[in-house]
């Protein structure tokens, strides 16, 4: 799923993305729906949702499929991203997907938590993965 954000309201764009994506999850074995949306460097939204397996190790997180549709769609820059999920804990990306978001994003780039009802916070990449690996150590 890709489109453009209007100019106004990218965290609306953003949130609507990942909560229709969200609707689409197959998590039967956990029951816990997430999306996750990016706004990427060709001005695109790119949304992905959880895909859980009945081996279980082989499900896959809402951000890495968000990423897939990301790399697939030609953009290779993640200007901001916002994960939505319920629950009374926050839900951050997990500690392979900061890897993954790494991959594609900078220290200041924007990662937004949200419930069905909102935004609830922000992190910069650097908050949630500090002293990363990344690209420029295999330079
Ligand atoms: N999950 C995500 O998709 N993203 C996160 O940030 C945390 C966890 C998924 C993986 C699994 O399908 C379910 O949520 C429960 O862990």
């Amino acid at each position: 799923m890709t489109r453009r954000p209007a100019a106004s309201g990218k965290l609306d764009a953003l949130l609507e993305a990942a909560l229709a994506a969200r609707a689409n999850a197959h998590a039967p074995y956990s029951r816990f729906a997430v999306g996750a949306a990016i706004l990427a460097s060709d001005g695109r939204i790119y949304a992905g949702t959880n895909f859980e397996n009945a081996a279980f190790p082989l499900g896959l997180c809402a951000e890495a499929a968000a990423i897939a549709a990301m790399v697939a769609g030609g953009a290779n820059r993640i200007e901001e991203l916002l994960v939505v999920a319920g629950g009374r804990a926050l839900c951050t990306p997990c500690g392979g997907c900061r890897q993954r978001i790494r991959e594609f994003a900078g220290e200041r780039t924007r990662i937004h938590v949200a419930g069905p009802r909102g935004l609830r916070r922000s992190f910069t990449l650097a908050e949630l993965l500090p002293h990363a690996f990344g690209p420029g150590n295999l330079r």
